[in-house]
């Protein structure tokens, strides 16, 4: 799992360095594929219920599950890649929000906020911790800054399957839900809105768009659950 993490976040940081105004969500999704495949991985969206892209690539008041087509990435956009993929036969998962150019202070105080949410969740992610407490570090921290969390799509267990138990919701009670065990690993993915946390999906049956039209962040990573410090899987030396 080690390995398949690094190579999602390597992945991720290379699409980062290559991500640009004026190119197309198609474009990133290809590079982002030719590269897992070039360093042996598999692109796991690919087949998933029907999915046929390697990555996500959400924008502005996109949520997450964009369909990576034509839309040209414009200066002040958000754009959120999501990149999974499978490594002898173990998954790894992440994501995260760039900002093309110049964006608004508004939009810029949401990716701090949704990098801090995720780091908190992470800080929670130790054995003996319940799964209430991991999701309620999200929500707190959201909410602290003014922003709504998307409460219909969930982080996730992942193993040698990219979607495996337990769901991981954003939002939740300290001290609830099932024990944090040493061994386990989650995909951890906030998705923080500026406006309401509702949403709904496109007539592409994949997209899925803030209901009032305010912006979205998503930012993700694998974790290891160990007997000390939570391990990220998906961290990359190449910075973002
Ligand atoms: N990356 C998403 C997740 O974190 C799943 C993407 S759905 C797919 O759960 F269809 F694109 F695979
Ligand atoms: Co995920």
């Amino acid at each position: 799992m080690r390995q398949a993490g690094r190579l999602a976040a390597d992945v991720l940081a290379e699409i980062g360095r290559f991500i640009k105004i004026g190119q197309t969500a198609r474009q990133v999704n290809g590079f982002a594929e030719n590269l897992i495949r070039e360093k042996g991985g598999e692109p796991v969206f690919i087949g998933y219920r029907g999915y046929r892209y390697a990555t996500c690539v959400s924008v502005n008041h996109e949520v997450v599950h964009g369909i990576p087509g034509e839309r040209v990435l414009a200066e002040g956009d958000i754009v959120s890649v999501d990149v999974g993929v499978r490594l002898n036969g173990y998954c790894g998962d992440c994501a995260y929000t760039f900002a093309l150019g110049k964006i608004s202070p508004k939009a810029d105080k949401l990716l701090r906020t949704g990098r801090e949410a995720l780091k908190a969740a992470i800080r929670q992610a130790r054995a003996g911790r319940r799964l209430g407490d991991v999701s309620h570090a999200v929500e707190a921290l959201a909410e602290k800054h003014g922003f709504s969390v998307v409460r219909d799509l969930y982080g996730h267990g992942i193993g040698r399957d990219l979607h495996e138990d337990p769901l991981v919701p954003n939002y939740g009670k300290p001290g609830e839900g099932v024990e944090l065990k040493a061994g386990m690993a989650l995909a951890l993915e906030p998705m923080l809105n500026t406006g309401g946390w509702r949403i709904r999906t496109l007539p592409d049956g994949w997209t899925v768009v803030t209901e009032d039209g305010g912006l979205s962040c998503h930012f993700e990573h694998t974790v290891l659950i160990t007997e000390k410090d939570p391990e990220v899987l998906t961290w990359s030396k190449t910075k973002m």
